[in-house]
């Protein structure tokens, strides 16, 4: 039997400049805390979803807006870009994190960075690669 803890821990990181984000209608690809996070603005409103769709892990951030969500670029998944609930298949969905604009930074707020993971054995369950040990 194995006893699984998890304590969220999450952090605002800043994602990008305002200055830096997409257009109405884009997505980019960016990254906080290691997170891949496809940023996306869709009629003025900024959203952070998980970047990979989970199809194929295809990038969503190279995908496109269509009416308030996201299209995936391999093979057109369709996620809401406030809910990260697809419409087709019915039960799939992205993360969508929280996210502000303050000042001139553009905030997502993500798990932090998994500091003590070494220590505990943790860590497997992270979305990076490790370098290997
Ligand atoms: S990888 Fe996104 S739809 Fe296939």
């Amino acid at each position: 039997m194995e006893r699984v803890e998890e304590i969220a821990v999450t952090q605002w990181v800043r994602l990008c400049g305002v200055a830096e984000a997409p257009a109405v209608g884009q997505v980019m690809e960016a990254e906080a805390n290691g997170v891949a996070i496809c940023l996306a603005n869709v009629n003025g409103e900024l959203s952070a979803l998980d970047n990979w769709c989970p199809h194929r892990r295809g990038p969503l951030g190279q995908g496109w807006v269509e009416g308030e969500s996201v299209v995936c670029p391999w093979h057109s998944w369709v996620f809401h870009a406030k809910t990260g609930v697809a419409e087709y298949p019915e039960n799939e969905r992205v993360e969508v994190f929280p996210l502000k604009v303050e000042g001139e930074d553009v905030l997502v707020e993500v798990a932090e960075a998994p500091v003590a993971a070494e220590a505990t054995g943790a860590g497997e369950e992270s979305s990076s690669e490790p370098a290997g040990e």
